[in-house]
Formats: C-alpha cells, sequence, structure tokens
C-alpha cells in the first residue's frame, strides 16, 4: 500500500459562540477518518483554528467592554478545550487573527491584484449614523415589505419567507443602535469570481467532490457567477488591505487562508515543509471537511483564490448534512441548544462518536440525533454486544487461568471471517461510508456473541473451572473482542486505550488485525463503558434548556435580567466553588474613557501571614453610584474569579450587584462584618 501524506482541516468555528452537537458532526467525522489514516500507518497533518474576524466579534467584545484580542483568545482556548473532550485531536488549534495569516492574505490578495482579479467600484449600503457602520442585513430589522411583518431581518421574512434587499424593509432600524439608517457610498474591492466559470466547472467535476455536492455548485454555475465583495470598511476587526487604508478583507477572505496559515505555524514549530503540501503540483493530498452551508467559499472562490495565487488546489472538500435533534432544528428556546460543554458533563462523549459514526455517510445529508433512539443503539451495540464480549470471557481468564489466554484457537474459521473483514472495513472507513462500517463491525459482534452463547463456556467451568476447552474458548472470544476493538478504534479511542491496557498490548494499528496474539497474558478486566442511563440524557437537555435561556444571540438589545428563567440548576459543590468574600471599598475613582466604570480597590482583610490584601476591580456601576460615596462601604465579591485583562487594566475579580441594566444596586453585608470574611 503507498504511503499517503495528508493535510487535513476542519472548518475555522467563529469565535462567537460556543461549540455545539451541530459542529460536532463535522469535526467528529473528520478526527475519524484521521485516526483511522493514521492507523494504516499513513502521515496526517490535523489542524483547525478559530475563525476570528468581522463585525458581529467587533460588537461582542465591545460589549463585553474587552478588547477583540482578548474576547477571541478566550473562545479559543474554550473551542479547544471542548474539541479535546471528544477526542477531536487536532495537531494546531489556532487562530485566523495571527500574523502569519496576516501575511499569507496580503501575499495572495497582492497575486489576485497582479493577475488582475480584482475590481474596485462604489457601491451604496445602509449605514448606522450613530454607530458609524455600514450595516450587513443582520444587524438591520424592519417591516416586511411582503406581509408587512415587524421584526423582519434584512434580507428575508421569517413570517412569509420572502427575500428582499434591506432598501426595502419599511420602517428599518439598526439593531446595533436603533437609529434609523441612511445611505451611503463607499468604494468595495470585488474578486473577478465570473472569469473563473470554465475552470470552476472542470475543477468540481475532477473528483473534489462527491456528486451531489458538485450538482449542487453546478447550479450556481449554471446561473452565472457574480463578482464576490471582499472588502469591508472600518470599523472591522480583521487584516487592513494593503494600501487600501480604512479597508478590510472581509472575513470570508482569509478565513481559508487562515487553514495555511494554521498550518504555516505547525510547520514552523515542528520543522514540516510547507510547501511540499501547498505548492503547485504538491505530491501530499490536502482535504478539507466542512458543512453544507459553507460549499460556495470552499469549492469556487477558494480553489479559483488559490490557483490563481500559485497554489495547489483542494484533493478533496468532504461535506457534512446539518444536525437536528429529536427531528427539530436545534433551538434555544426548545432546549435542543446543546453545547459541547453540557453534553459532556452528563453523558461519554464516545457514544456521541459512535452515533455519529453510525450515522454518517460519504454525502451531505442531513442528521438526526433522536435522543431515544440514541439511547437504544448505544446501550444495544456497544454495551450489550462490544463489551459484552469481553464480560463474558475476562472473568474465567482472569479467576482461573491466571490471566493466560492459550494458543489454541477454539474456532480458527471465525478468526478468519473476523481478519478477512479487516480490508472490507477499511475500505469503508476511506471511503467515508462509517455506518456501513459500523453495520459490519456490529455484525461480527452478534457472530461472536452467538458463538459464545453456543459454547457456553460458563456449563463447562461449572464441571471443571480449570477446563482447558474453556481457557480456549473464553481466550478466543477475547481475541475476537481484540478485532472488534481495532475495527473500532478511529470511532471509540478511549475505549480503545482501556482495551489496549486489559488486553496488555501496544496501541493497536490497522496491520494488527492480521496478527495472532497467541499466548498472553491479560491484566484484570475493569468495566470498560456503562449503559446510558436515560435519566443524564433528561438531566442535559434540562441543563440546555435552562442554561441558555439566559444567553442571547443578539449583540444589540439585551432582554432585561428581571425577565430571565431561573438558570440551570446546579449542584452544592458548584456553588461552593464560587469564594465569596466581604470587602471593603478602600477607594473608588472614575476611569478616563469608560462610560460606565469604576476603578475599586477593594480591601479583603489579612492573609495569613499578616499582610493586608488588596484588589483593584473594575466595575459597571458609575451611572448608579458616586465614587465618594462608596469609600468605606462593605460589599460582596467574587474573590476567586479569573483576573480579567479589560481595556483600562487588570480586574482581578467581580463585586456583586442587583440590575436590570438602568437601576443597580450593590450587595452589601449587615453592620459589623469582617473584610475577609467567607459568605457561606
Ligand atoms: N467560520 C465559518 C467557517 C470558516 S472555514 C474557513 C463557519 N463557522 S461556524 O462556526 O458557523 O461553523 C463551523 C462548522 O460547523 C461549519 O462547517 C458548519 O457548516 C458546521 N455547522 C454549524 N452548525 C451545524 C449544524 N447544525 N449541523 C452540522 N454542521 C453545522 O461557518
Ligand atoms: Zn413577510
Amino acid at each position: 500500500m503507498p504511503k499517503r501524506d495528508i493535510l487535513v482541516t476542519n472548518a475555522l468555528p467563529y469565535a462567537n459562540g460556543p461549540i455545539h452537537l451541530g459542529h460536532l458532526l463535522g469535526y467528529i467525522q473528520a478526527d475519524i477518518w484521521v485516526r483511522f489514516q493514521r492507523m494504516q500507518g499513513h502521515t496526517v497533518h490535523y489542524i483547525c483554528a478559530d475563525d476570528a474576524h468581522g463585525t458581529g466579534i467587533m460588537l461582542s467584545a465591545e460589549k463585553a467592554g474587552i478588547s477583540p484580542e482578548t474576547l477571541i483568545e478566550g473562545v479559543r482556548q474554550e473551542h479547544h478545550r471542548d474539541f479535546a473532550g471528544f477526542h477531536v485531536d487536532f495537531d494546531i488549534y489556532y487562530s485566523s487573527h495571527s500574523e502569519e495569516n496576516r501575511e499569507l492574505s496580503s501575499y495572495i490578495y497582492q497575486r489576485l491584484q497582479e493577475a488582475d482579479r480584482i475590481a474596485t467600484r462604489s457601491i451604496t449600503q445602509l449605514f448606522d449614523p450613530e454607530k458609524n457602520l455600514f450595516l450587513a442585513d443582520r444587524f438591520i430589522k424592519g417591516q416586511c415589505p411582503k406581509c408587512k411583518a415587524e421584526d423582519q431581518y434584512g434580507d428575508n421574512c421569517e413570517v412569509c419567507s420572502s427575500t428582499y434587499a434591506a432598501t426595502d424593509l419599511i420602517n428599518p432600524h439598526s439593531t446595533i443602535s436603533g437609529a434609523t439608517p441612511v445611505l451611503k457610498e463607499s468604494e468595495h474591492y470585488f474578486f473577478r469570481l465570473p472569469e473563473f466559470t470554465t475552470f470552476l466547472k472542470d475543477w468540481t467535476r475532477s473528483g473534489t467532490l462527491v456528486p451531489a455536492v458538485a450538482n449542487k455548485l453546478a447550479e450556481w454555475l449554471d446561473g452565472g457567477l457574480q463578482e464576490w465583495d471582499i472588502s469591508r470598511d472600518a470599523p472591522y476587526f480583521g487584516f487592513e488591505i494593503p494600501d487600501a487604508p480604512g479597508k478590510y478583507f472581509y472575513v470570508w477572505l482569509d478565513a481559508p487562508i487562515g487553514y495555511m496559515a494554521s498550518f504555516r505555524k505547525l510547520c514552523d514549530e515542528k520543522g514540516i515543509d510547507f510547501d511540499a503540501y501547498w505548492s503547485t503540483g504538491a505530491e501530499t493530498e490536502l482535504w478539507h471537511f466542512i458543512g453544507k452551508d459553507i460549499i460556495n467559499f470552499h469549492a469556487l472562490f477558494w480553489p479559483a483564490m488559490l490557483s490563481t495565487a500559485g497554489f495547489r488546489t483542494p484533493s478533496f472538500i468532504s461535506v457534512n448534512g446539518f444536525l437536528s435533534i429529536n427531528g427539530q432544528k436545534m433551538s434555544k428556546s426548545r432546549g435542543t441548544f446543546i453545547t459541547a460543554e453540557t453534553w459532556k458533563a452528563h453523558l461519554n462523549p464516545e457514544y456521541l462518536r459512535y452515533y455519529f459514526a453510525a450515522k454518517l455517510g460519504s454525502t451531505p445529508d442531513d442528521q438526526d440525533l433522536n435522543l431515544e433512539d440514541f439511547v437504544l443503539r448505544v446501550n444495544s451495540d456497544l454495551v450489550g454486544k462490544v463489551v459484552n464480549i469481553a464480560s463474558r470471557c475476562a472473568g474465567f481468564i482472569n479467576r482461573n487461568f491466571q490471566n493466560r489466554l492459550s494458543a489454541v484457537d477454539a474456532e480458527p474459521g471465525l478468526t478468519a471471517e473476523f481478519q478477512d473483514a479487516a480490508a472490507e472495513i477499511a475500505s469503508l472507513y476511506d471511503q467515508r461510508e462509517f455506518s456501513k462500517a459500523m453495520r459490519a463491525i456490529m455484525a461480527l459482534a452478534d457472530k461472536a456473541n452467538a458463538w459464545i452463547a453456543e459454547k457456553q463456556p460458563w456449563v463447562l467451568s461449572k464441571a471443571d473451572p480449570q477446563s482447558p476447552e474453556v481457557q480456549q474458548i473464553c481466550g478466543t472470544g477475547l481475541k475476537l473482542f481484540r478485532l472488534l476493538v481495532i475495527y473500532l478504534k478511529p470511532v471509540l479511542p478511549q475505549l480503545a486505550l482501556q482495551s489496549e491496557s486489559f488486553l496488555n498490548c501496544d496501541p493497536l494499528q490497522w496491520a494488527d488485525a492480521e496478527k495472532s496474539p497467541g499466548e498472553h497474558v491479560i491484566n484484570t478486566f475493569q468495566p470498560l463503558i456503562s449503559r446510558v442511563d436515560p435519566k443524564a440524557v433528561e438531566a442535559m437537555l434540562e441543563a440546555s434548556s435552562g442554561s441558555m435561556g439566559k444567553k442571547s444571540d443578539s449583540v444589540a438589545q439585551d432582554a432585561p435580567l428581571a425577565k430571565d428563567p431561573v438558570s440551570e440548576e446546579i449542584e452544592f459543590p458548584d456553588f461552593a466553588k464560587v469564594d465569596l468574600r466581604v470587602v471593603k471599598i478602600i477607594n473608588a475613582e472614575h476611569v478616563e474613557g469608560a462610560d460606565k466604570l469604576l476603578k475599586l480597590t477593594l480591601d479583603l482583610g489579612l492573609d495569613a501571614q499578616g499582610n493586608a490584601v488588596q484588589r483593584t476591580v473594575f466595575s459597571g456601576i458609575k451611572s448608579a453610584y458616586k465614587p465618594q460615596e462608596l469609600i468605606g462601604k462593605l460589599t460582596v465579591m467574587v474573590a476567586n474569579l479569573k483576573a480579567r485583562k479589560m481595556k483600562f487594566g487588570l480586574s482581578e475579580g467581580m463585586i456583586l450587584a442587583a440590575g436590570d441594566g438602568k437601576d443597580i444596586y450593590l450587595m452589601a453585608p449587615h453592620d459589623g462584618a469582617v473584610p475577609g470574611t467567607r459568605v457561606t
């Protein structure tokens, strides 16, 4: 088998929200494929990053009172943690807001300029005169011009489904400031995409896409391509266009270049040859895994840009469909907006990996996570079939045969059948036909279970606990289990790790399926995976509706806090993590340039050595309190909140106040409380 060198990417998630189960579908798909290729002995570099640019991120940071850089770094770490929690194991998880990306984006843009593929012209757009900001459609709302429904976005009506231009809305307003938008002209930069029509018609049919995706693209290609607007006016969080002050690259221009930039960083760290993966004619493979909503960016703009700038184009673009939950679109109000974090708090991430694998194929079909089906599937396949083989056989070997497996195969025909299946299962994995692979593996597991049931080692063991036949049957059972573990390892890396330790063997590779372990000493069996408890699923749904109720999508308007539903229930240990202390405000002052903040110096009493402990906290209470009236007052602070770098300095905690954004009331202990006392 010729050795392959593959660079694999996943779409770069936006740095403005948590990773949810919908995201995970495509990331788990790619990770399974990567793990499989590595088990085959191929070289794979698997990379990702956060997509950190755009107006949305700029506004979110502003609202949080922090710099966009601080915001995106925090989110990047959360995203990376969430992926790792689901065993999605990138070699690097970088950010599109990097020096490498700035350089590569400028470089590619300049090549496009030199090739005369960039046009400039003035366009007229809606502009927020209060925020001094051009407004994308999703930042404009008004009355639908067709059905007159209120509160519709600038591009389409959710009531009557009609599409229109934002300028057609009746009584439009900016969702950012509430101001009535005005029309304003400005110069924009365009990528001349229509000139690539012939190239793209060929490229999309050259084996780089499954037919279903190529057909979708043919609709656009046949309908006529439009020039692509790649510039945005300041203020914008992104990269400034070279020689065009005040103009920024549209986030989607530098986002895919972020793949290259992330890889560039990895190459610099690990000494990998960047050009071997990106230069024209490279013999390596480049695979992008993406969701179906971003096909045009990857299969039209991207190959056109790459080829013009003198780089190779992707070998393959794998597209996943959209995930729904219990047949419904993921929705915060229905409690089906399930984040990676919430799932992990209640359920084993490997259960989800298996469920996705059992559903995924190579075509971009939408998938449904039906939670009842999920419980049945995981319990019946993983617990009832696979792990059952080990738990049925291990006890006899552990108890009666000093952990020793016999070299004798009790059923060579069955072993051979299991081994022969390796090639077919490998080919299914390679073609991303995971659901077919899972079916083939479970059919084998059924055979192993049926064979053990027929041999009844427990009956033989009762008659003679030392019977060599029992040792042979159970040893054979465990060797069949070992083969199933090899086949499932790309999907269930954690289960594989535990099984390797139980089987007392080196990390299993695909080629190990051909080998027979012979006589071998194993370790004591420990339960590998437990049944899914439907109660845990309920608790997870409960947590999803509770915690999401309070987060709002909109960066513009916060619902008054008083209307918030009560948050997700927490256990006492969760509450106990919050270190609340009585503190005395020993200084309070205005912060130059901040409209909401006061800078407070807090006295937390004395530490164990008798030293005075003080903290500086920036608090958004300026509208309600004058600095002078605060000095000397007692309040309560969260003392163990991680310090946050804010625009005006480091905030080392938070003081407690109640409020709905307008009125603010500082919390205070009753008279006589001493600074430093912990609230319990
Ligand atoms: N930032 C862009 C991608 C830039 S790639 C150069 C983006 N980000 S995203 O956060 O919205 O989506 C990240 C990935 O998750 C995309 O592949 C997207 O298609 C996928 N999904 C987002 N929601 C999804 C579902 N509900 N179901 C399946 N995949 C989904 O797009
Ligand atoms: Zn309408």
